[in-house]
């Protein structure tokens, strides 16, 4: 399987049935052979999917797209929350590109309707101070129509419509590469400013939670090293470290 709209990105994709993980089977890969950047594992059925935070990621086998990229991008390790960046950028154009309104949740999940819809765990190998490889798994809900979970949603639940999951793949690749590409030239603030527009709460003033407190800010932007930028109430801006607040919706 090709990719015909792409110079390098998902020119090789490895498609499974089923894996306990495409991130485990990424990382075991790396380490036994030269893998060429822009590679893709695809999982039909992941038995033991795993998400952000030691989290499980559950996904019906056949109904969504679960997968990993395997990248080596020339960038130092202090900057690496800029692959979160280009990944939501690139899964926030798939979507609106699939007429659905859509929102990046820091630091990296997509949600529509304060719902859900794709998650992102990325795993690096560091050399020295560079990046030698990034393994970008991805999860996003197509076809799948009942969730256990709360606030989840996919393509299907929000147009009535069954997707073909090879050719959303196809185009998130297409999307991923030019801002991969982006990023090679070095148009960090372009990449930085609209990550930032897109944000959810970007701008209003809402609730989150900390050490069971609840407070009020402003979400205002997120920093080099991929801290929350938040301006609280009294004027003070305040930086958060990932898994450090959590968001309330309505
Ligand atoms: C999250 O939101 O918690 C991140 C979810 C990431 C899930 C994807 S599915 C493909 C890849 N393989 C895994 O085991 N996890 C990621």
């Amino acid at each position: 399987m090709k990719n015909p709209e792409t110079l390098f990105m998902g020119q090789h994709i490895i498609h499974l049935s089923d894996i306990d993980s495409t991130n485990n089977f990424a990382a075991n890969l790396i380490k036994q052979t030269k893998v060429v950047s822009g590679t893709v594992i695809l999982a039909d059925n992941q038995t033991a999917g795993r998400g952000q935070s030691g989290n499980q990621w559950h996904a019906n086998p056949g109904e969504n797209l679960t997968f990993s990229l395997i990248l080596h991008p020339r960038i130092l390790a202090k900057n690496q929350f800029i692959i979160s960046k280009i990944t939501c950028l690139a899964l926030l154009d798939l979507l609106e590109e699939n007429k659905l309104e859509t929102k990046i949740k820091w630091p990296n999940d997509l949600l529509i309707n304060q719902h859900k819809i794709a998650g992102i765990l990325i795993e690096n190998t560091l050399r020295g101070q560079n990046i030698e490889s990034s393994i970008i798994g991805i999860g996003l809900n197509v076809n799948q129509n009942y969730f256990h979970e709360n606030r989840a949603t996919s393509l299907n639940l929000e147009t009535g419509v069954i997707f073909d999951r090879v050719t959303l793949l196809h185009q998130f690749l297409k999307f991923m590469e030019r801002w991969y590409l982006a990023l090679e030239r070095g148009d960090e603030i372009q990449i930085d400013q609209i990550y930032t527009q897109n944000l959810f709460g970007r701008n209003e003033l809402r609730n989150y939670i900390r050490d069971g407190s609840e407070f009020e800010g402003k979400i205002k932007g997120v920093n080099r090293i991929g801290q929350l930028e938040m301006e609280l109430v009294h004027g003070k801006t305040q930086y958060f470290d990932n898994q450090e607040i959590k968001f309330c919706f309505d």
